[in-house]
């Protein structure tokens, strides 16, 4: 499973590529006004830190400009996946893209139906939002399972499933039962998945004994 981290916040990505576990960043409107930065120039600069595919999301409706702001965020790197929403205009735009060689993650995906029409455009990632289907009374996961057996089913859809909207370290462990290709965690998520309170036990414990022998290793 790959991991991708869910943020515009260039201090939380530098710390977790330094431990190896970045594979990707998927950033939003809404990351990006919380950052507080000019969307082109954290993309670059995230773009710089992370190798994988960093994505990039659209704000027009309609598919010309949707086309027009894709191909501009597609120019700030060679690792920007433009995010494209799962409405038609989107779709159109996703196909136009893939045509030009960008890769496109097709975002706020909430069923199986929409994931299929993603698939059939050619996208290079979906994005189902499984918290915020939770959030609602509906099972998130159970749509993950759904599009997981689909895609398998059918070799000739390339788009990986990119689980989304994850709010606890078990959405992640879930997703990876299912086989789900990549997970996009919020960094406090990630911090989540260290935490067991046999690991701090067990640490204290060992730093004791150690402590009693008076040796030092460097
Ligand atoms: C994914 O690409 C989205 O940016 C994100 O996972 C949405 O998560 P949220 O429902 O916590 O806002």
């Amino acid at each position: 499973m790959k991991f991708f981290v869910d943020t515009a916040d260039v201090a939380e990505i530098k710390d977790l590529a330094a431990s190896g576990l970045l594979d990707g960043v998927t950033t939003n409107p809404s990351l990006i006004m919380k950052s507080g930065r000019p969307m082109l120039e954290v993309i670059k600069e995230i773009c710089a830190i992370v190798p994988g595919p960093v994505s990039a999301e659209t704000v027009a409706t309609d598919h010309k400009m949707m086309l027009a702001e894709g191909r501009k965020l597609a120019k700030i790197a060679k690792n920007v996946a433009v995010k494209v929403p799962l409405t038609p205009d989107g779709l159109k735009t996703c196909k136009a893209l893939r045509e030009e060689g960008t890769k496109v993650n097709v975002t706020l995906c909430f069923s199986a139906a929409q994931a299929i029409l993603a698939a059939k455009s050619g996208a290079s990632f979906i994005s189902p939002f499984i918290g915020r289907l939770d959030d609602v009374g509906t099972d998130g996961m159970r749509l993950i399972a759904d599009i997981v057996q689909i895609y398998d089913a059918y070799p000739e859809f390339e788009t990986e499933v990119l689980v989304a909207s994850i709010r606890h370290p078990m959405h992640v462990v879930d997703a990876a039962k299912l086989g789900a290709d990549i997970a996009t965690i919020p960094p406090a998520i990630v911090r989540q998945m260290y935490n067991h309170p046999l690991t701090d036990k067990g640490l204290a414990a060992f730093l004791a004994d150690w402590a009693k022998t008076g040796q030092s290793i460097l």
